[in-house]
């Protein structure tokens, strides 16, 4: 079973120790134009989980292209690369510039405007672009998770990777918001069962490989997520309060499947399904 790190929640130059324990890496998402992100607060810690209003800060592609890759490339990871833009033409032609990746594509940030076009019309103009694997990253936020799962799978997505935050807000002791863009993305454990309910329902609904993720910190969450039907996992929010988190859960996992019965991961993929009358 695949661990990786959910995008944006790991600097691999920074932690390469913590990319050696993951199963391929997952970059921050790219934008064409280099972005400079939010203004401070962007952050924000809260009783059950954390707010980011990062805003996509990154290098924009070129630089992306030029300068950091080739030294994610030197990890001998498998990569990932998260595409991100303000239009389908924007997220198709970074596509284009892309080889030996998987492309992940962003169509969740709930911290920038999003692009006019419906997910299925973004990955459309991705599959056009490029022969890569493509992934397409939902928001837990679609008022049915399963019809855009169906409409993405339709336009050529090869995969689905879900959840990605949920919009949240905190505030301060003057009853401010915390963060400077007032809210931002909801992760860490409240958003578990969200994506627990995402993943199954897009199991149902599609034949897609799933990358699951949201508030994922113990082996046993890792398999929960597994059986609603992630084919691999990812880690996010944890990382950041423990960096040794992918070697723990995947011990934890191994532990967590012997206990429930299961030979390996693969054979507890989507075993929730077989329990439940629909
Ligand atoms: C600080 C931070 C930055 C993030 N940046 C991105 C990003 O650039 N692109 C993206 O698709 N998701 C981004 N995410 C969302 C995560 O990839 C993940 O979908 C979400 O946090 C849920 O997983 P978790 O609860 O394990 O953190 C970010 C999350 C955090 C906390």
């Amino acid at each position: 079973m695949n661990i990786l790190n959910a995008s944006g929640c790991l600097d691999a130059l920074a932690a390469p120790g913590v990319v050696a324990a993951l199963d391929g890496f997952v970059t921050k998402t790219v934008t064409p134009d280099a972005r400079v992100g939010n203004q401070p607060a962007r952050i924000a810690e809260t009783s059950h989980g954390m707010l980011n209003a990062i805003g996509l800060a990154n290098p924009g592609r070129d630089a992306f292209l030029r300068d950091y890759l080739p030294e994610l490339r030197s990890f001998g990871k498998p990569l990932w690369v998260s595409v991100g833009g303000f239009s389908a033409s924007e997220y198709a032609e970074t596509c284009a510039l892309l080889t030996d990746v998987t492309i992940e594509i962003n169509l969740s940030c709930p911290n920038v405007d999003e692009a006019p076009e419906s997910a299925a019309e973004i990955v459309a103009a991705c599959r056009a672009a490029t022969t890569l694997p493509l992934y397409a990253k939902l928001s837990p936020a679609a008022w049915d998770i399963a019809e855009v799962a169906r409409a993405v799978e339709a336009a050529g997505a090869d995969g689905l990777t879900l959840v990605n935050t949920l919009r949240g807000m905190a505030l301060d002791r003057r009853l401010r918001p915390v963060l400077n863009r007032g809210t931002g993305g909801y992760s860490g454990p409240s958003l578990r069962p969200v994506a627990l309910a995402a993943v199954y329902a897009c199991r149902r609904a599609t034949a897609l490989p799933i990358v699951g993720m949201g508030g994922i910190t113990t082996g046993r969450e890792a398999l929960e997520m597994i059986a609603c039907g992630a084919t691999a996992i990812a880690l996010g929010t944890v990382l950041f309060a423990d960096p040794d988190a992918p070697a723990r859960v995947r011990h934890e996992l191994d532990e967590a499947l012997a206990e429930a019965g299961f030979g390996n991961a693969d054979d507890a993929v989507g075993a929730a399904h077989e329990t439940v009358a629909m």
